[in-house]
């Protein structure tokens, strides 16, 4: 069976992109493969946040987790700090990957890495995300399309170790959806969603209520020449809305496309098809919210199972490069 690792991370409210780029295709994952899906909560540092926030983010992304369909039973859901080998194989991986690979990653200098002020965490990210990976020998990474770099660094620095020190890690696949991959901003379709732009009309949240996702999808930027076409570079507004709506209704944006005539009859019914999806998993989650002791047990449970295959590939990493077990 193949197996799935993914993360996530604990930082402001999961948006659709998170949801079309990554959660829902674990969920799908799940039935069929060994699945583990972390909460990336050592990942989140990386934005200094406050202490009591963390927390509640941390629990709050499970609960989220949990109604989306991720299921405890088949799923290996667990919090990143909970197993300390992903810290411990980061060290040994930086020690493998060079200050130039990772000085080009585009999310490190998007975020300001040519600045002195920058934290040391923000450029060794990519190779902690590399442990995260690596110690559970998965075969498949389910991402959105933006962290197409930073599989490539994983397996890259796996390629590498493997060479050096035998066959330590195998090497893994993104696999990335063919529709929801790259969800834009509704108000600026040319970046996409993003939990940390300030941009609260252009970001749809998991738990947005329906009129809110109605006033949003209402207010998304078009253009003004009011032809339905699936033009990713032309009209990038309409794009995106057509891809929400494939990705809500399991649909190809360019078939979808030659359904509509106007703009407005394309926005009605891609929040009515997102509120159709929402709705249920906001039910769900507050269910999950009532009951935080279920939650955390979750995570205890899942953190054992995670700790159980990751301490193995510590062990077998850490003997390669010459440390002695304790
Ligand atoms: P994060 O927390 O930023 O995002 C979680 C997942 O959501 C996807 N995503 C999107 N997909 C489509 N459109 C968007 N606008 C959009 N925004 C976010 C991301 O591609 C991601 O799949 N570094 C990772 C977390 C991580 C991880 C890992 C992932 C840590 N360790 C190991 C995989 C494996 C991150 O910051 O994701």
């Amino acid at each position: 069976m193949a197996r799935v690792l993914s993360g996530i991370q604990p930082s402001g409210d999961l948006h659709l992109g998170n949801y079309f780029g990554a959660v829902r295709n674990w969920v799908n994952d799940q039935t069929t493969k060994d699945a583990f899906f972390c909460v990336v909560d050592l990942h989140a540092l990386t934005n200094t946040p406050d202490p009591e926030e963390l927390r509640r983010q941390s629990i709050q992304l499970t609960s989220l987790l949990l109604a989306a369909g991720i299921d405890p039973l088949q799923s290996t859901l667990f919090l990143q700090s909970h197993v300390p080998s992903h810290q411990q194989l980061a060290w040994i991986l930086e020690c493998t990957a060079t200050y130039g690979e990772l000085r080009r990653m585009t999310q490190f200098k998007d975020k300001g890495g040519d600045q002195e002020t920058v934290r040391v965490g923000l450029f060794t990210y990519p190779v902690l995300m590399a442990s995260d990976i690596l110690l559970y020998q998965a075969d498949e990474v389910p991402v959105g399309d933006d962290q197409r770099q930073h599989l490539e660094l994983t397996r890259e620095l796996a390629q590498r170790f493997n060479n050096r020190y035998g066959q330590i890690f195998k090497v893994p696949n993104a696999t990335i959806p063919a529709v929801g991959a790259r969800v834009m901003d509704l108000q600026h379709p040319e970046r996409k969603m993003s939990k940390s732009v300030a941009s609260p009309l252009g970001t749809i949240g998991l738990l947005d209520a329906p009129s809110e996702i109605e006033k949003k999808v209402k207010k998304a930027v078009t253009d003004t020449d009011d032809m339905v076409r699936f033009d990713p570079q032309l009209k990038p507004g309409i794009a995106n809305l057509l891809s929400l709506l494939a990705a809500a209704t399991d649909g190809d944006p360019k078939v979808l496309a030659d359904s509509y005539q106007r703009y407005g009859d394309l926005k009605r019914d891609t929040s009515e098809a997102l509120v159709a999806i929402l709705t249920p998993l906001q039910e769900r989650y507050e269910e999950f919210q009532r009951d935080p002791a279920q939650v955390l047990a979750i995570l205890k449970l899942g953190a054992e199972k995670a700790r159980s295959v990751a301490e193995v590939t510590y062990a077998s990493a850490a003997d390669a490069v010459g440390l002695i077990a304790p």
